[in-house]
């Protein structure tokens, strides 16, 4: 064996070598690997008596792609174009041994190589895209070349992998190996020699793309296709641009337009943004005073109190991953209902063709009903999902505490109130915790897991790890009203209500928020969930334009009118003459003078309170990081991704000048506006929240 670079060797097995990159964990393309191969290939190339070569990974997973640590940064060592010239221009035959997940640069390496053999769960992907990117080694003048455009397209425009067995569909792979992978790939290498196959260079193979040749139309359509689901994100059309390029120019010249269109994406905020999301979301996981060895309570049966709205979907999140659920209500009729609910969701998602129709039995079979709490006796964590209330909290937490054997965690899904009050209500304030789902819980990717002042580590380390095992994103947060997102919401939710009354039109303001790239308006939203969360019809008197709207009957998408009107069977909200003229009243007997408001000054009046509240959360140390924030609205309030989520935003407009502005509103509006200590001392150092360590 002969070490080339630290993180690549090279061995000989008879006439076949095998390059091994070993660069854990995940053998990125860092400089060390790109050098390596371009290294060990051309060794491989001149040695006479090698007449094959097997590239594979040590490790959990074939190249996951380029190493993204590197972007940004002045590029070092040899670039991918050397390895992949001596390997798709040599004179022998290199066959690529793939496992886990051949993805961006991985699969680009693959691409090159004359043949391409796979174990049954490998998994091929571009997913440059997810980064803001498009694939910048070839992928993108490749792969259609193989697969096709519309599939290439697919595939590179959203990132999605594809299986083992699909690649072999689409002649991506050439073989799937059962048992080892670096000795069935050698055989493989043997047979090619043995059988005097010719060397297989994809860039040759242009019978795909010549009916899409001249046809401008299938790109456009596709453009617009991706322009409507990938609202705002500039990469999938840069990624259309390429394959196009693909089609209609020789391989060096697409390649051009590639590297062009990469380079363009890469100088540009969008990627920047959602490659610190990539990190960001890789960070939550790391606690300062929790080390990833504190030990786990072993969570094998979940208990869930209330088979609400937010019951039903935790639970299907335990099922799905074939953990043992028992959910308890009040009574039979709404046992019935909540489990009812699971399973017409379950039959959804099959009909849609995604689980079978056996996953969903056996899914629901994980899922057992009860009416008494004394079934929790053996769960390992309860999940207390009643309602919004302290006393009804506490109760059900006093009796938890006596039924559930010592060890078990016992969590609240309450969605603002103090867990250290609900904690009392038991001997073990140590083994409470938050655990804050989204709604819709079972499809939200968000999980804030809440720590009070007495959880223990194991209980943190075990909630954050049970998130993870349910798929979520946990961000650990600490104890204050609404945690983080529904803190930071509520300071959006009160700017938005004054400009409304402000301006006269949830259109406008609406129209700002769903432009800057949020999936819906606030009153859009407000409409969707209903106006009469926490709205009494028999103490109500009017006294806010949300009264009004409720006591006129308009509560919402469900009567088919709120703050906008709704065809019966339609969610499209049609502006109402009927609001506008109660909002003018309603501003007119408040003495609010009403006046055209620019979107700008909407936008900053929507956000920059959001980011000051993010900036006092920090202070008090209720999240961890900046980017922890970040993540939380990205995946739990549709903060689109390539703008980084509030902290990130914060600094791309400069701190400085938010703070200039939180100045000259708290001037005009008063405190609600007076900037946050901490965003006031990094605006005058000059700095941003990419600067704040605690
Ligand atoms: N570069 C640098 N670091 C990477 C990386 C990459 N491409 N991919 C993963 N990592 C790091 C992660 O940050 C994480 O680090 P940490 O442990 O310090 O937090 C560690 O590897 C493990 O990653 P995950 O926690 O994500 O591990 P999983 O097993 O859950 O997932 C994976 C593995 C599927 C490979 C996932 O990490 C992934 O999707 N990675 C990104 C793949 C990607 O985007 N590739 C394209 C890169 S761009 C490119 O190739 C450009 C080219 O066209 C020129
Ligand atoms: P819901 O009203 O849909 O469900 C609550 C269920 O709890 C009801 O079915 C009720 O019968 C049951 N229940 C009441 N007392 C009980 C008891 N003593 N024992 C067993 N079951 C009992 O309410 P939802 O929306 O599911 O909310 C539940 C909790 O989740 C609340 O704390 C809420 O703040 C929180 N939450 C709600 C979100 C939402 O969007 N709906 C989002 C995040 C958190």
């Amino acid at each position: 064996m002969t070490k080339i670079t630290d993180v690549v060797d090279l061995e000989k097995q008879g006439e076949i070598a095998i390059l091994m990159i070993n660069n854990p964990p995940v053998n990125a393309l860092s400089v060390g690997v790109r050098k390596g191969m371009a290294d060990g290939v051309k060794a491989a190339m001149e040695d006479d008596s090698v007449k094959a070569l097997v590239i594979a990974c040590a490790g959990r997973t074939f190249i996951a792609g380029a190493d993204i640590t590197e972007f940004g940064k002045p590029p070092q060592g040899p670039g991918l174009e050397v390895p992949f010239g001596l390997i798709e221009n040599g004179p022998k035959p290199v066959i690529a041994a793939i496992h886990g997940t051949a993805l961006g640069g991985g699969l680009e390496t693959a691409l090159v190589c004359h043949f391409r053999v796979a174990v049954p769960s490998a998994r091929f992907g571009l997913p440059e895209v997810l980064l803001g990117l498009l694939p910048g080694a070839g992928g993108t003048q490749r792969l259609p070349l193989v697969v096709g455009v519309e599939k290439a397209i697919q595939m590179i425009a959203t990132g999605n992998q594809i299986s083992a067995q699909e690649a072999l569909k689409e002649g991506l792979i050439d073989e799937i190996l059962e048992g080892d992978l670096v000795t069935g790939a050698v055989a493989f290498a043997k047979k090619v020699l043995a059988e005097k196959r010719p060397l297989r260079k994809i860039r040759d193979r242009r019978e795909k793309v010549e009916a899409v040749k001249g046809k401008p139309e299938v790109f456009a359509e596709a453009r617009k296709a991706f322009a409507k689901s990938r609202r705002g994100f500039e990469a999938p059309q840069a990624c259309i641009d390429a394959v196009e390029a693909a089609v209609n120019f020789p391989l060096e010249e697409g390649l051009k337009k590639e590297r062009e269109l990469f380079a363009k994406l890469m100088m540009g905020s969008q990627s920047a943004a959602q490659r610190y999301a990539f990190f960001a979301e890789r960070e939550v996981a790391k606690i300062p005073d929790v080390p990833a060895d504190t030990p786990q309570i072993p969570i094998n049966k979940v208990g869930i109190v209330g088979a609400g709205t937010m019951g039903g979907g935790i639970a299907m999140n335990c099922a799905n991953v074939g953990i043992p659920v028992i959910i308890m209500e009040v009574n039979q009729q709404l046992l019935d209902k909540g489990l009812g609910i699971c399973r017409k969701n379950y039959e959804n998602t099959a009909a849609k063709g995604r689980i079978t129709k056996e996953d969903v039995e056996k899914r629901m079979a994980l899922i057992k009903g009860t009416l008494s709490l004394e079934d929790f006796s053996d769960v390992d964590m309860v999940i207390e999902a009643v309602y919004e209330n302290m006393d009804l909290k506490k109760e059900v937490f006093g009796k938890l505490d006596k039924i559930c054997k010592p060890g078990a965690v016992l969590a609240s899904n309450t969605s603002a109130l103090n867990i250290n009050e609900i904690a009392s209500a038991t001997q073990r304030p140590d083994f409470v915790i938050g655990l804050h789902f989204f709604s819709p819980a079972n499809v939200m990717r968000l999980l804030e897991v809440v720590r009070g002042e007495k959880t223990s580590k194991s209980v943190i380390a075990t909630s954050m790890a049970f998130g993870k095992r349910i798929q979520k994103i946990a961000v650990l947060v600490g104890v204050c009203r609404g945690f983080v997102g529904n803190r930071m919401l509520a300071e959006r939710s009160r700017e938005a209500n004054k400009l409304l009354l402000e301006s006269g039109s949830p259109q406008q303001i609406d129209k700002v928020i769903f432009d800057f790239g949020f999936p819906m308006g606030p009153f859009t939203m407000s409409d969707m969930a209903g106006l009469d969360i926490g709205w009494n019809k028999a103490t109500s008197k009017g006294a806010t334009l949300r009264d009004r709207l409720c006591e006129a009957g308009r509560l919402g998408q469900k009567t088919n009118a709120g703050f906008y009107d709704y065809q019966p069977g339609n969610r499209t909200p049609i502006p109402s003459p009927l609001v506008e003229k109660m909002i003018k009243d309603f501003a007119a007997e408040n003495r609010i003078p009403q006046r055209t408001i620019s979107d700008e000054e909407i936008l900053e009046r929507s956000l920059y309170p959001m980011i000051n509240e993010g900036t006092k959360i920090l202070e008090e140390g209720i999240a961890i990081r900046p980017s922890d924030i970040d993540v939380i609205w990205i995946y739990g309030y549709g903060w689109p991704i390539y703008r980084g989520g509030p902290m990130f935003y914060a600094d791309l407009v400069e701190v400085k000048k938010i703070y200039d502005k939180l100045v000259e509103f708290q001037k005009k509006e008063g405190e609600v506006w007076k900037p946050a200590a901490l965003l006031e001392k990094l605006a005058k150092e000059g700095k941003g929240f990419k600067d704040f360590r605690r």
